[in-house]
């Protein structure tokens, strides 16, 4: 990242990290291995069979400017392969909330992330996220970034909506909402009713292969716009994916 002043890391080719995921780290390997078995548990609550890459963590963050940045918010932390891409390069004087809803994933990022400053580890659901940000002390506007690992297609109406409602509210006029995804290009159409400019981009090196959608400028009638995108997310493809 050129605008961050950080070193590159995340170009690291991905046969470092899965050695790294898989031989470096007992740690990792544990939090990777509980991921797997919530997948077979619990399948599209958790969404994903393996945690992002690196990759695919430094790609859901090329949007951000690092220098401006004040509040970033992270949604659906899992075990914290995002978090930990975003902490790495936190600046002093930026927040980073981080929202998850299961509760072993949140006592691994608890201590992941104990030792870093700036870095808030909530326990919560997405739908309630207005009231999340309230309790976190933040105002309308105040969010300049949202980086989610949500498999938000598959999220049901209810829970979307409060979510786009809140980010609606929440997002700075020139923030971003950015969703990482395993199935490339698919979804442009169905961000599209929430957002008025949609990109994405692609991330081979993660398993499977996926991307990230970027968005800007939430629409406004997000209520219409969640139940017309229920019928474009074709939940019955979507299990297990995001
Ligand atoms: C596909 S995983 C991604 C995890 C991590 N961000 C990554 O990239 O590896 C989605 C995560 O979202 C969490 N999640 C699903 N629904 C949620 C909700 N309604 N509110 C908060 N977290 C949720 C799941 O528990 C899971 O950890």
């Amino acid at each position: 990242m050129t605008t961050s002043g950080h070193t590159v890391q995340e170009d690291c080719p991905a046969g470092d990290e899965a050695f790294t995921a898989m031989g470096g780290n007992p740690a990792r390997i544990r939090d990777h291995l509980l991921f797997l078995s919530k997948f077979f548990r619990h399948g599209r609550r958790i969404a994903s069979i393996w945690p992002s890459s690196r990759a695919m963590a430094t790609a859901s963050l090329r949007q951000v400017q690092w220098d401006c940045a004040q509040v970033i918010v992270e949604l659906g932390a899992g075990t914290g392969p995002i978090t930990e891409q975003i902490s790495r390069r936190l600046p002093s004087h930026t927040r980073l909330i981080s929202i998850e809803r299961d509760r072993d994933f949140v006592h691994i990022l608890r201590s992941r992330f104990a030792a870093s400053p700036g870095v808030t580890i909530v326990h919560g659901d997405v739908s309630n996220l207005g009231d999340i940000l309230r309790t976190q002390g933040l105002v309308r506007r105040h969010v300049d970034y949202f980086i989610s690992g949500l498999a938000t297609p598959s999220l049901p109406n209810a829970t979307r909506t409060g979510m786009f409602k809140a980010i609606g509210q929440y997002l700075h006029p020139r923030g971003t909402f950015s969703n990482i995804t395993e199935i490339p290009w698919y979804y442009l159409g169905y961000y599209r009713r929430f957002f008025h400019e949609v990109s994405f981009q692609l991330v081979p090196m993660n398993v499977p292969p996926g991307g990230v959608y970027h968005c800007r400028t939430p629409r406004r009638d997000v209520e219409t716009n969640s139940a017309a995108a229920l019928g474009a997310a074709r939940p019955d493809s979507e299990a297990g994916r995001r």
